[in-house]
């Protein structure tokens, strides 16, 4: 389907919590690499392809009902024998619905944590004590993308998918509308970085969003707009 995507951005400044403190829990490990590629957050095998494959479920406060979903941490263990002091940076794709680990890594993303040679002591360990804060994630030469569902449907259904959402902020709401029209409908969050509308415009569409957090957030896909 034809979709042309337009953009528009509404910046609002409410941030919650406490994102970018060091919190302590522990870490536990995916065995399976495939468990990821299913994760909640909807990216599907995409997500293998992400941060260099060091993801992560995160427990409920952290996956927050979806909009964590592409957020990033900073994450190291805290056993110095085992573990370099940087730690790893890992993007949350999928929801850890055991609550006895903040998160369970992708064995790439827990084994990015060891000392030199000591990965396989860490492997080994299975859950460890660790340290995290949220950070922007880094995507080379890569903004937020809208990539539309295939569940799309003609006339009336949209679903999209939010990639690449950066810096340390998230989208809490989406609106959607006519390309030069006034006339916003919104979107409602259907599971992780998933959003549907079954109100959709007919033509070219453009978005708008409500982000958390202070930080500006400009994303540029002009391109694709028509003329
Ligand atoms: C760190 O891990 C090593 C290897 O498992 C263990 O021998 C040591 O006691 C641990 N140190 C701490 C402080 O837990
Ligand atoms: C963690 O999960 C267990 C088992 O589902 C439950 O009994 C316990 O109350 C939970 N603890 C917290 C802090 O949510």
């Amino acid at each position: 389907m034809a979709i042309f995507l337009c953009f528009l951005f509404l910046i609002i400044s409410s941030a919650t919590g406490c994102d970018r403190c060091v919190h302590r829990s522990k870490a536990a490990y995916f065995s399976k690499a495939s468990a990821l590629s299913t994760g909640a957050c909807g990216y599907g095998p995409m997500a293998i392809g992400f941060n260099s494959g060091h993801l992560a479920a995160g427990v409920s406060s952290l996956y927050k009902d979806g909009a964590g979903c592409g957020a990033c941490f900073q994450i190291r263990c805290k056993n110095t024998t085992l573990c370099s002091s940087r730690g790893t940076r890992v993007m949350v794709t999928d929801l850890n619905r055991n609550n006895q680990t903040d998160f369970v890594l992708s064995s790439r993303a827990f084994m990015a944590m060891a000392n030199k040679d000591m990965g396989q002591g860490i492997l080994k360990q299975g859950i460890l004590d660790v340290e995290y804060k949220r950070v922007p994630c880094e995507y080379k030469n890569q903004n937020l993308a809208v990539r539309v569902e295939e569940s799309s449907k003609k006339p009336n259904y949209l679903a999209i998918k939010l990639l690449y959402q950066g810096g340390q902020t998230e989208v809490v709401a989406m609106d959607v509308a006519k390309v030069g029209s006034s006339n916003w409908g919104f979107m409602s969050r259907n599971h992780g970085a998933v959003w549907d509308t079954d109100r959709v415009p007919a033509g070219a569409l453009q978005f708008r969003f409500v982000i958390t957090a202070g930080i500006r957030w400009k994303v540029d896909l002009g391109s694709e707009c028509p003329a």
